[in-house]
Parts: structure tokens; C-alpha cells; sequence
């Protein structure tokens, strides 16, 4: 995304990968609209994008209060949304707004390429890594949190190479982690989400790395559906399941994911994709957009200040506070 002091500019990702189109936000009713619509998604980005809407606000001099209340409800699962319009919500001035945005902005990225050397750590020479969604540069600030650390794992001239999961049915992994993998010189291959187990069984994955879109403060995570598939079949498998995020994917305040908001997406995902529809007219259709894969299948939390390992209560309260 790009601020030009006026007005928000967000690259398409509903074109991704065949079309590269930025479309411009003027205000927080667009930037809503742009959240609730999938042309920026992503815990962490949405969450910036919201901040710069609610900027557009504070210099429109709109009601502000309506603008957080509609940022605030164009998607319900990732805390980082609510926590970035929290942080808007206490400054003061128009002024105070933007710098507050960008500050939200510039800390993401930081924050991304912290947990990125941390988890560096975590990546044996040659891994070959299997990831699920986008939880890349497009779905941050910029750097990204679990592509962050494949990032960083392969700027210091470790080799690595990553599975993408096509992610049905928003095809995430498909679209976006490709893609972005493809332009950063990286090895990717994609696979269907249903051959996860057979790869995993081959002997094909030695681990699986995913970003979060919300932490509960047992450190159950809510993550991209098919997530906690994965973790299951890791945890069968004896592989580590890593989970990158940065401190503002955490929500202290629920104590286990159970409470966690799950997202329910149009029946029109499953049914087809774009134009195009392949069941049946009629059919009854469940599309949840997270599930919740509890903390006793999460080798390891990443984050900005460190690595929690078999992540509790206890552990993570020590290093959030
Ligand atoms: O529905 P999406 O595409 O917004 O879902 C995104 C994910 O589930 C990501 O894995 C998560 O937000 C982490 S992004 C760094």
C-alpha cells in the first residue's frame, strides 16, 4: 500500500497475479469498502489500511467515531484491525492521525523483519517449507511474517524452498504466495491443499510456517481455514508447526481461541470462482474463513520480540507482559 499524503493507494490483490492495479481510497468509507471487499487482506495490512482510513477521516473532518465503526466492521476474525483503529482512536488532530498511521505503518515492517531474523533460526539449511495462504509482503506492511522469515532465511544464503498450499477457496496461495515467491527468486511449488498428507508422508516437508490473524492468550491461533488441518497432520507426521505473527496479532484478552470471531464468506467462493461456477444451483454451502488450531499443535509462536516455544499462558504473558 501507499500513502501520498492524500489520499490511499492499494495494489488489487483480487487480480493478482495477472493484473498489477493500485485503486485509490479517499476516504474511510473506501478504505471499508476496499477491507470488506478483498483488495487488501491480511492481519496486519488490513490493519494498517484501516489506520490510513481513519486518517482520511481526521483530515476530512468527518464524524470519526462512524469512521472507526465502519473500519471496524468490515471484517471480524484478525485483531490487528482492531487494534490498529484502538491506536487512531487515542490520537488527537488531524496531524497526530496521519503520524500515527504511518508510525503503525513503519512499526509492521520492523516488527516483520525482527520475527524474521528470530525465525531464521528456527529454518534448517535446505528446508523445504509449507505454507498456507499469503502471510507475505501483501499481507503486511511490507517484508511479510511467515514468507518474512523464508525472506530472511534466504537473504542469509540459507537454502530454502516452499511449499505453497493453493489455499481453497480464495486461492491465496496460489495467487499471491506464488506469485510473490516467483518475483523474489525464490523456489515455490504449489500444491493442492488436499495433497498436504501425501507430501507430508513422503517424506517432502520438514515444516510447516504460517502467519496468524488472531492469538487468544493461551496461544490458540486463528488462521486462514485448513490451517489447523495442517497442524494435525504435522503433529502426526512429527514435523514442527511454526506460526509467525507480530505483537499485534495477540489478543490477550481471550483466553482461549474458543471466543475468537470466525468469519463466514459468501457461498459464491465455494460454488465457483469469479465468473465462473461449477456446483450445482441450490446447493447448501458452509465457507468459514479461519479456523483455530489449539496451542498444544504450535511448536513455536515467532514475533518481533523473540520465539515461544510450545506456546502457554505462562510463556507468552512472559515475554508480552
Ligand atoms: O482472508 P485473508 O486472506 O485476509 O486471510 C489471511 C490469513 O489468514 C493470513 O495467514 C494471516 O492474515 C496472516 S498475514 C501475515
Amino acid at each position: 500500500m501507499r500513502w501520498t499524503g492524500a489520499h490511499l493507494e492499494l495494489l488489487d490483490q483480487r487480480r493478482l497475479p495477472d493484473e498489477i492495479v493500485y485503486l485509490a481510497c479517499h476516504n474511510a468509507e473506501e478504505v471499508a469498502g476496499a477491507i470488506r471487499e478483498m483488495v487488501v487482506r491480511g492481519a496486519p495490512a488490513i490493519g494498517c489500511a484501516a489506520a490510513f482510513g481513519y486518517a482520511l477521516a481526521a483530515r476530512a473532518g468527518d464524524d470519526l467515531e462512524r469512521a472507526a465503526a465502519l473500519l471496524a466492521a468490515s471484517r471480524p476474525t484478525a485483531v490487528n484491525l482492531f487494534w490498529a483503529i484502538a491506536r487512531m482512536r487515542a490520537t488527537r488532530g488531524d496531524e497526530a492521525a496521519q503520524a500515527e498511521a504511518l508510525a503503525i505503518y513503519a512499526e509492521d515492517i520492523a516488527a516483520n523483519k525482527a520475527l524474521g531474523a528470530h525465525g531464521t533460526a528456527l529454518i534448517p539449511e535446505g528446508a523445504r517449507i509449507m505454507t498456507h495462504c499469503n502471510a507475505g509482503a501483501l499481507a503486511t506492511a511490507g517484508h511479510g511474517t511467515a514468507l518474512g522469515i523464508v525472506r530472511s532465511a534466504h537473504a542469509a544464503g540459507k537454502r530454502v524452498a516452499v511449499i505453497a498450499n493453493e489455499t481453497r477457496p480464495y486461492l491465496q496461495g496460489a495467487r499471491l504466495t506464488a506469485w510473490e515467491m516467483l518475483q523474489e527468486g525464490i523456489p515455490v511449488t504449489l500444491e493442492a491443499d488436499v495433497a498436504a498428507g501425501h507430501l507430508m508422508s513422503h517424506g517432502e516437508v520438514d515444516l510447516v510456517l504460517v502467519g496468524a490473524d488472531r492469538i487468544a492468550a493461551n496461544g490458540d491461533v486463528a488462521n486462514k481455514i485448513g490451517t489447523y488441518t495442517l497442524a494435525v497432520l504435522a503433529r502426526r507426521h512429527g514435523l514442527p508447526f511454526y506460526v509467525a505473527a507480530p505483537c499485534s496479532t495477540f489478543d490477550l484478552a481471550l483466553a482461549d481461541g474458543r471466543a475468537i470471531p470466525i468469519e463466514e464468506r459468501p457461498a459464491d467462493e465455494v460454488t465457483g470462482f469469479r465468473s465462473e461456477r461449477w456446483a450445482p444451483r441450490g446447493v447448501a454451502v458452509r465457507n468459514p474463513a479461519f479456523d483455530v488450531t489449539p496451542a498444544e499443535l504450535v511448536s513455536a509462536i515467532v514475533c518481533e520480540r523473540g520465539v515461544i516455544e510450545r506456546p502457554d499462558r505462562a510463556r507468552i504473558g512472559a515475554l508480552l507482559g
